[in-house]
């Protein structure tokens, strides 16, 4: 679950690392256009990885509209009225992760190495730790060392590397690492403390 006050804080401002004043909150029903230049700003073989078909608007807005943020928290970064990063945090209602959050990253390639996802990550790892969460995980394509060095820098580590395991859109190969943490979730968060 995704506690109210979690939400009520945003949004937020920040600073990139060469000043460019952000916000960060999260989707709102009417980002669909905005998320669509996003996604498509995206380089192909980064996109190949993207499931959803982005150049279908009406999907894009069926995305915004019925967001589930229990469910699927999608967090974003805004240079102005431009989205230049999201991250989400998905969480399982049963089952065995049900402890488990799972994060992706992506932001737009202008804005790369200037920190968006290290605001991202940190907001998400907060939010996981009010959520009770208790381990985070993310999959990523072996290729992408820079995503891996980004949440080694957050403490994640691997669980997990299959060589050629999964299949991008034109069904080339490549190796599939899941990565994760331990949130080390205070008590307070859990609601057990004494
Ligand atoms: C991975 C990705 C999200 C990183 O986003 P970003 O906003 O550029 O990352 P940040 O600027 O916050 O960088 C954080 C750290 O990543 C590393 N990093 C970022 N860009 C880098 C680069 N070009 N070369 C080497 N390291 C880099 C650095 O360690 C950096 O921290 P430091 O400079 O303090 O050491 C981005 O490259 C991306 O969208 N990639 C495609 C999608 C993807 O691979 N997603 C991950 C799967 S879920």
């Amino acid at each position: 679950m995704m506690p109210d006050y979690v939400l009520e804080r945003f949004p937020l401002t920040a600073k990139l690392r060469d000043g460019t004043p952000v916000t960060l909150r999260p989707l709102g029903k009417r980002d669909d256009g905005k998320l669509q230049k996003f996604l498509l700003g995206v380089p192909e073989e980064e996109r190949l990885f993207i499931k959803q078909p982005i150049f279908d608007r009406k999907l894009v807005q069926q995305w915004c509209k019925q967001a589930d943020f229990d469910r699927n928290l999608p967090l974003l970064v805004l240079h102005g009225q431009k989205i230049i990063g999201l991250a989400t945090l998905h969480q399982r209602f049963g089952g065995w992760k049900r402890h488990v959050g799972m994060i992706t990253l992506l932001t737009h390639p202008e804005y790369r190495g200037r920190d968006v996802s290290k605001l991202l990550v940190g907001e998400l790892i907060d939010i996981a730790k009010h959520c009770g969460l208790r381990r985070l995980e993310a999959e990523v394509n072996g290729e992408r060392k820079i995503a891996l060095q980004v949440l080694s820098q957050f403490g994640f580590s691997k669980l997990m590397h299959l060589e050629d395991y999964v299949l991008d859109m034109k069904a080339v190969t490549h190796d599939y690492v899941l990565l994760g943490l331990d949130l080390k979730t205070d008590e307070e968060y859990l609601g057990v403390g004494g």
